[in-house]
């Protein structure tokens, strides 16, 4: 079991009346490989619940093992190691450094994990290869259409070759047929082995997933195929 969450809450200001129980009380187990869609309205807890799979956040309870590791045990530093080595994100934003070119920008990941100078731009020039950005890696994001700054992003999430890729409405920034584009891409790694983890508000996104979880206010009210779901 790569993701091993059991009886998970994340719950803001405890015991005011301002308490919001973000996650309350999920579980859910995901498997090496898996392409898996998290649907659910604004407010029902998904980027809450990407966070904590994606060791950014912890849970105010429950158990969370990554990979066999007991997550909920570690502190920062071993958290961001962890991370750095398991996942790659890409967010509605793209979030790229306006300063840095398209290389610089997918080098970072690879600083941090103290990739030599050499290698790190040849891994960087590959993974831009791998998202059809390679012709513009000297280019600036804001001279970028917003799907290419997504394919960039894309191309930093995967330049450390991390196992799972996580995604919080990469396309929800994006006109459909850009948004079909960067799909394409999550599905195209996804044969190559990545274990795909996508949030989108967009049902039809959603439903090129193998298996669909639908969160309501915190809970998980649905869990399988398109058909199971009712997409
Ligand atoms: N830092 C925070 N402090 C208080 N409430 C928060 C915080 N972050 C999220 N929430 C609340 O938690 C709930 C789930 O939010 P979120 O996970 O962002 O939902 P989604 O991504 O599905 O739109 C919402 O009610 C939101 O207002
Ligand atoms: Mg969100």
């Amino acid at each position: 079991m790569l993701i091993d969450i059991k009886n998970l809450y994340k719950i803001y200001n405890e015991g005011h009346e301002s308490e919001v129980r973000a996650l309350d009380g999920v579980s859910l187990q995901i498997d090496r490989g898996e392409f898996v869609a998290i649907i659910g309205q604004s407010g029902s807890g998904k980027s809450t619940l990407m966070n904590i799979l994606g060791c950014l956040d912890i849970p105010t309870y429950g158990d969370y093992h990554l990979d066999g590791t007991d997550v909920t045990e570690l502190s920062d530093r071993q958290l961001a190691h962890i991370r750095n080595k398991q996942i790659g994100f890409i967010f509605q934003g793209y979030n790229l450094i306006p300063a840095l070119s398209a290389r610089e920008n997918v080098e970072l990941p690879l600083i941090y994990q103290g990739v030599g100078m050499g290698q790190r731009a040849e891994r960087a020039m590959e993974s831009l290869e791998r998202v059809g950005m390679a012709e513009r890696a000297d280019h600036k994001p804001s001279e970028m259409s917003g799907g290419q700054q997504q394919r960039v992003a894309i191309a930093r999430a995967i330049a450390a070759r991390p196992p799972i890729i996580m995604a919080d409405e990469p396309t929800g920034a994006l006109d459909s047929k850009t948004g079909r584009q960067v799909l394409e891409i999550l599905h195209s790694l996804h044969e190559d082995g990545s274990t795909i983890i996508l949030i989108t508000h967009d049902n039809g996104i959603a439903a090129t997933a193998d298996r669909i979880v639908r969160l309501s206010d915190g809970h998980i009210i649905a869990d399988g195929s398109r058909e199971e779901v009712g997409l």
